[in-house]
């Protein structure tokens, strides 16, 4: 297969500043495509944008809280414009605000809940009726091995993650016969500044539970995503792939 197989491709990587996010664009970009990604900090992103132009990626910005439905539909509508169709989906941003639950406030609950899930209805919405109608589309939802096993200090972000994969196994249903794929990626601990936040106790703990005995890459996972884009990938929908260095085995 051709190296550059997605040449005029456009593909929509929320919150790709971040970690997971940077890798998962820069690879989508070495296959072809054009790049878009939304951002809430116009400075770290501009700043994260002009560094990606010395190394050679030239990402298109939009600014979006994906949290907003108002600001995905806006969003999406000026990356049409300025990219052409949205044929790749990830919902890749997220964020964790991580307290037992007796010490959970009611915003650390909502934040959490509409960062993470309300986004990947906000986003989704905006793409699906298009790459229907085209008869091609990859939707890619970023979950979390803590949305299949549970985390302390999580009920907020496990039960966003968890929610993820069950809108990627209804969709794949209603997409199945339309050219759309609809997948989960369950990534576990990954060597990013959200992991890296974590208290070194605890982490240190966490790390002793990975069998393969290390924190996982970045580019370990934008690896997976080239695999579900490709065109090869088209009998693979509805399915949760986990990649947390044998953490959490099903
Ligand atoms: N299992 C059972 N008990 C635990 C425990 C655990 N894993 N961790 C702590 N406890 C116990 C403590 O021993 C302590 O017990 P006592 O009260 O009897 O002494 C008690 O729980 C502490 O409870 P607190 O509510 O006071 O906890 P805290 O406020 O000190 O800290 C926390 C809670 C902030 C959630 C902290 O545990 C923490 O940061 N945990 C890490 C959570 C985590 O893994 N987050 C992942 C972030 S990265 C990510 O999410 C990316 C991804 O997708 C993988």
């Amino acid at each position: 297969m051709n190296e550059r197989h997605l040449e005029g491709r456009v593909a929509l990587v929320t919150g790709g500043a971040g970690g997971i996010g940077t890798a998962i664009c820069m690879h989508l970009a070495d296959l072809g495509c054009r790049v878009a990604t939304t951002y809430r900090n116009p400075e770290k992103t501009q700043t994260w944008q002009r560094q990606m132009r010395d190394n050679g990626y030239d990402f298109a910005i939009f600014a979006c809280d994906v949290a907003k439905y108002e600001d995905c539909e806006r969003a999406a509508k000026e990356i049409e414009q300025h990219c052409g169709p949205i044929d790749i989906l990830v919902n890749n941003a997220g964020i964790t605000r991580d307290a037992t639950l007796k010490k959970m406030a009611r915003e650390q609950w909502h934040e959490v809940i509409a960062a993470n899930l309300d986004s990947v209805f906000n986003m989704t919405r905006q793409v699906v009726d298009g790459m229907t109608e085209r008869g091609w589309g990859r939707i890619i939802n970023i979950s979390s091995i803590n949305g299949q096993k549970g985390q302390f200090g999580q009920c907020n972000y496990a039960s966003a993650k968890a929610g993820m994969h069950g809108f990627t196994m209804a969709l794949a249903l209603e997409t199945a016969r339309k050219g759309v794929t609809v997948n989960t990626i369950s990534p576990g601990y990954i060597a990013t500044d959200m992991v890296m936040a974590v208290p070194e106790p605890v982490r240190a703990k966490i790390l002793e539970q990975i069998p393969v005995g290390r924190f996982g890459e970045t580019d370990e996972i934008a690896h997976v995503v080239t695999f579900l884009v490709s065109p090869h990938s088209g009998f693979i929908t509805g399915a949760n792939i986990p990649i947390n260095g044998g953490q959490h085995m099903m």
